[in-house]
């Protein structure tokens, strides 16, 4: 009976509307790269008019082509009425360069990064990250892709003759309401773009094709396969090739991360084969799956949508004759995957994610959130975790809810230790800047901050379901150059002083490793050299800035005194 449903759904995407011929990002390669934010119009439905926004377009965003060790500029024009921000997703660049909620691009104002490109040949991309505003911007077609090339990867027999044999796939399903515009904030996702395209139809050549694949989706996961279940091979993950190429039927893909695999349609002429999301088969608590939550902890949409535990096409592919010079094998060896050394590994922490209860008689839904990362929402003017820079770290990633998150950190590229003794059918191995945690479930990554250091600018973590991410679900980083702190304090309490010599702010951390309340009254005093106190402010636990703008320089005390404990240290201020 089910699957007389499913078909039957099948049908009415089919011919919600003719199929149009997969739209191929506008490739931009170079060094120097003019990107104009703008608005924009489609006609989705109906012939009615859907607003959309596009880079040099009026709808989705060019294909970035850059070779690693290049320094390249980005010149972003923000021509929308509204603010927005780009982000360079799995890019390790300065947090300055990052595009994250703290880059603010004004309408009409250019912000023009440049960095050099650091990281493997792999696919990422590129979209906004504005406070609130991410879900919104990107289902309206602000997502692009990053190809970096490196001379490994070039080193390699793969298809990489850009639209003909290596196909950018970006998988977004979107949400309209009864105007035909992009919706947010809801569960009726029922509208699948590949590259901003409905209903997209692909000539191929009979022969071996590299595709590269991102969600961009808001919430959906996806199970990739082919319509007749053939083997396909996984090269790269988010962040470099892997070693060998692994060969397997599904992929679960969920938003943010990239995946790049290779299928050989060698002696294929003639036939039509589709790219297929096998949604009967997701593990259950991943968005896309066909019930989330339980009992009261539901979402009250989620079941109306139909895409909801359905196999359904997402891309066909009709096979043509092979081209001269076609790739027709598979290589045996990729590249050499490098890793960290779980004993390199100078700091543990770890991110529990829940749901934040807002009201607190509001009983929580851990299926709904709002959800919050160590129990927290994301506030813009705090620093959640503080990290040093060149130090290796394992962090672990704590799923206390009843759906499936893809956890992403920003600056670095990962290794995902262990993954809960779950038995997902995707590879673990390889670098990784997302990872689905699922319900229940406990992650370890290990990872290294290297090269990048800001005392003011954070980086970012978040939850990569772009709602949720919305909602609060993300924290900030700070990367900072330890060379020059101090730190000080009694056996339960640390304080650390930076920077020193000190310009206008100074940041004071605190960390209390007891509990004990005595120590949780704590007060900063900056004491000139006469011993009088200028400036006198309570602390909180981790961060805490002293503006030392209205003093005249020279030579001060730090005196912070907690309970039982006190220290002073002294500071130039410059
Ligand atoms: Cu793709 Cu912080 O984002
Ligand atoms: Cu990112
Ligand atoms: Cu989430």
């Amino acid at each position: 009976m089910r699957q007389f449903f499913s078909s039957l759904f099948l049908f009415s995407i089919l011919f919600a509307k003719a199929q149009s011929p997969l739209y191929i990002p506008t490739l931009l390669t170079g060094i120097t790269f003019n990107l104009k934010v703008q608005n924009g119009s489609q006609i989705f439905f109906d012939n009615i008019p859907t607003p959309t926004y596009g880079i040099n377009g009026p709808w989705m965003c060019p294909t970035l082509m850059v070779n690693k060790g290049d320094s390249i500029r980005l010149n972003v024009t923000n021509n929308l009425n509204v603010r927005t921000t780009i982000h360079w997703h799995g890019l390790h660049i300065a947090a300055k360069n990052d595009g994250g909620p703290h880059q603010i691009i004004l309408p009409s104002m250019l912000w023009s990064p440049s960095f050099k490109v650091r990281n493997n040949a792999a696919t990422y991309w590129y979209h906004p990250h504005g406070a609130g505003q991410t879900e919104q911007q990107i289902s309206k077609g602000l997502a692009g892709l990053i190809i970096v090339k490196d001379s490994a990867e070039a080193s390699l027999n793969l298809p990489r003759n850009y639209g003909v044999d290596d196909i950018p796939v970006i998988i977004q399903s979107k949400a309209f309401d009864a105007l035909k515009q992009v919706a947010i904030a809801t569960d009726m996702d029922t509208a699948l773009f590949i590259n901003g395209t409905l209903n997209p139809y692909l000539n191929l050549p009979a022969q071996v094709i590299r595709f590269r694949l991102l969600n961009a989706s808001s919430l959906r996961s996806y199970n990739i396969g082919f319509s007749d279940s053939r083997v396909f091979y996984q090269l790269g993950t988010d962040g470099g090739l892997l070693d060998t190429p692994i060969a397997r039927t599904r992929l679960i893909i969920s938003p943010g991360e990239r995946a790049e695999i290779l299928v050989n349609f060698s002696g294929m002429m003639g036939q039509t084969i589709n790219l297929e999301n096998f949604g009967t088969e997701l593990p259950s608590g991943i968005y896309g799956t066909k019930n989330l939550g339980m009992g009261a902890d539901t979402i009250p949409e989620y079941k109306a949508n139909f895409l909801n535990g359905a196999d359904f096409k997402l891309l066909k592919l009709v096979i043509g004759a092979a081209l001269t010079g076609a790739i027709t094998n598979i290589p045996s060896t990729l590249i050499p995957l490098g890793s960290y050394s779980p004993s390199s590994a100078t700091r543990q922490r770890s991110i529990v994610m829940d749901t934040i209860r807002l009201i607190a008689f509001d009983p929580p839904n851990r299926a709904e959130g709002p959800f919050g990362m160590n129990n927290r929402s994301f506030d813009i003017d705090s620093i959640n975790e503080v990290v040093y820079l060149n130090s290796t770290e394992i962090w672990t990633l704590v799923n206390k809810t009843l759906v499936a998150h893809p956890f992403h950190i920003h600056d670095v590229q990962f290794n995902i230790l262990n993954q809960g003794g779950n038995a997902l059918s995707r590879s673990n191995k390889g670098w990784k800047d997302v990872v689905l945690v699922l319900p229940g479930d406990s992650v370890k990554f290990i990872t290294r901050f290297a090269d990048f250091a800001d005392d003011m600018v954070p980086y970012m973590f978040h939850c990569h379901l772009l709602h949720h991410e919305d909602d609060g679900m993300m924290g900030s980083f700070k990367v900072i150059n330890a060379a020059g702190i101090g730190i000080y304090g009694a056996a339960h309490t640390k304080f650390e002083i930076f920077p020193n010599p000190v310009n206008n702010f100074l940041t004071v951390r605190i960390e209390n490793t007891n509990n004990d309340s005595s120590e949780s009254n704590t007060r900063i005093c900056i004491l000139n050299l006469l011993g009088e106190t200028v400036i006198n402010q309570s602390a909180y636990q981790s961060f805490n800035i002293v503006d030392l703008s209205g003093l005249s320089k020279g030579i001060y005390l730090v005196k912070i005194a907690s309970g039982k404990t006190s220290f002073i240290k002294k500071i130039i201020l410059e």
